[in-house]
């Protein structure tokens, strides 16, 4: 009932040139493929150039950060309206890297992805323990918090609009992956939540992707987990070829 979104983070990778390369092998590789969203993330400067390649396919494009202003002076910040303006449908919002080495807070969260929600760019938010965490044992603590403060004010339809990303920080770029049980049970701890501060059908229908050294060995099983949608995917995102495989899962 919940159609996959397989998303590429590309990170701060990828020149223009070879980002335009990348998504050109990755539009020829993925052609037809109809029962998965695909979408990449290329950086700043890459998303117009990105887009016009994928124009018009089953590849859409999103970028990875966003503010909450339309313009002004605000040095070094790019606005939601500035990316569709761009080409991108999607907009990473409070990925883990951003709120340990860049201060994003529930709080920053909350107002970029009501910004974005405002203007039509779909977002795809990140939210996931720390190692510590998980640890000392906070983790639904932790991953509770972050939504009901970084969603806070959400109508159930724009709910419905928001993807999430549950990216267990020990699990990004480490080649630790979460078990398939492991996830399990965080992604149904936050639908469950999210069925108790919105409804059932809000939480039957949101979107929640795995992320964290998702590869092609492992996607078959995560995505077999019911409460799993799809992945946020980082390093096996780089290369087509992989990039492929995590798609036709
Ligand atoms: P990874 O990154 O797949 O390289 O672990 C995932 C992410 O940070 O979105």
């Amino acid at each position: 009932m919940r159609t996959p979104v397989i998303a590429g983070n590309w990170k701060m990778n990828k020149t223009v040139a070879e980002a335009v390369a990348l998504a050109s092998e990755i539009k020829e590789k993925v052609a037809g493929v109809e029962n998965v969203k695909i979408i990449v993330c290329p950086v700043f400067t890459a998303v117009k150039s990105v887009a016009d390649v994928l124009k018009g396919t089953n590849v859409k494009v999103g970028a990875q950060d966003m503010y909450w202003e339309t313009s002004g002076a605000y040095t070094g910040e790019v606005s939601g309206e500035m990316l569709m303006e761009a080409g991108a449908e999607y907009v990473i919002i409070g990925h883990s890297e951003r709120r340990q080495y860049f201060g994003e807070t529930n709080e920053t969260v909350n107002k970029k992805l009501k910004k974005a929600l405002s203007i039509g760019l779909k977002p795809i938010v990140c939210i996931g323990e720390t190692l510590a965490d998980r640890e000392a044992g906070t983790t639904e603590a932790v991953v509770g918090k972050q939504v009901k403060e970084g969603f806070v004010g959400l109508t159930a339809e724009e709910m419905k609009g928001t993807i999430i990303a549950y990216e267990p920080v020990w699990a990004i770029g480490t080649g630790k992956t979460a078990t398939a049980e492991q996830a399990e049970a965080v992604h149904a701890f936050v639908r469950n939540l999210i069925a108790q501060l919105w409804d059932k059908e809000t939480a039957d229908a949101v979107i929640i992707q795995y992320g964290g050294s998702m590869k092609p060995e492992n996607v078959a099983s995560l995505l077999a987990q019911p409460d799993i949608d799809g992945g946020l995917i980082g390093g096996a995102a780089l290369k087509a070829d992989s990039f492929e495989k995590l798609v036709k899962f």
